[in-house]
């Protein structure tokens, strides 16, 4: 079972899906890599409109592209990228925005340093609200941010997700390595936005992850994405 936690396949509704079409063509790639299930992550931005308005969107995305699926499409669920905003903190209509049947939250952090004011923030919503937070593509903030910086947000009460695509280059592949070395690292994404910037390579990745750190720990990592969509706390980690 190849899980996909993290997507732009939605048409029309953020940089990634301009329209039917396109998802479609996105959802054919997927097939074709074995992906059984993918996780529909549109990104939402709280200072720029409602959670109520973003679900509108959101699910009127979803009811297009309906009509086009195929058999051999993964199954898709429902959720948001939550990029982090302090106003954020005590909202709870937050939970509103996790993955379909889950209080798992797929959460993106802001491109500059983790400073403090950030990490207690991101404290408070993990220790005072109902929801879980996945941090996405966790190895992208190390261009802006210390690795002690990342271990402290990742050190709170949270999973992490890698993109894929990372695992293909040199630079990015190092830090994925040290990030799952070091017990931060849960689930595996595409971060897939358009055909022509392809990274549905969920089956190279798989294989360089199994090289590295031993046959069966990609199964784990499905074995997690699996107990994320169950809404249950994860029994492997990588130490
Ligand atoms: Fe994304």
């Amino acid at each position: 079972m190849i899980i996909d936690m993290h997507s732009h396949i939605l048409p029309g509704i953020d940089d990634g899906s301009r329209n039917v079409e396109e998802s479609v063509k996105l959802l054919d790639s997927f097939a074709e890599r074995g992906i059984d299930l993918v996780v529909a992550t549109p990104h939402f931005y709280c200072e720029e409109q409602s959670i109520n308005r973003f679900l509108e969107k959101r699910n009127k995305a979803y009811e297009e592209l309906k009509p086009h699926l195929k058999p051999e499409h993964p199954k898709i669920l429902l959720g948001a990228e939550v990029l982090y905003s302090p106003i954020l903190v005590g909202n709870d209509d937050i939970s509103k925005l996790a993955i379909e049947g889950t209080d798992f939250v797929l959460f993106e952090m802001p491109y500059q340093r983790l400073t403090e004011d950030i990490i207690e923030n991101v404290s408070k919503i993990v220790n005072f609200m109902d929801i879980k937070l996945l941090i996405a593509h966790i190895e992208r903030y190390l261009y802006f941010t210390s690795f002690s910086e990342l271990s402290e947000l990742m050190d709170l009460d949270v999973i992490g997700q890698i993109n894929v695509k990372s695992l293909m280059k040199s630079s990015s592949k190092r830090a994925c390595f040290k990030l799952i070395k070091n017990g931060y690292v849960h689930a595996l994404g595409t971060d897939y936005h358009r055909i022509d910037r392809p990274c549905s390579h969920v089956d190279e990745a798989y294989k360089i992850l199994d090289k590295k750190f031993g046959e069966g720990y990609t199964d784990h990592l499905m074995h997690n994405a699996l107990e994320i969509l169950k809404n249950e706390s994860l029994s492997y980690f990588y130490r």
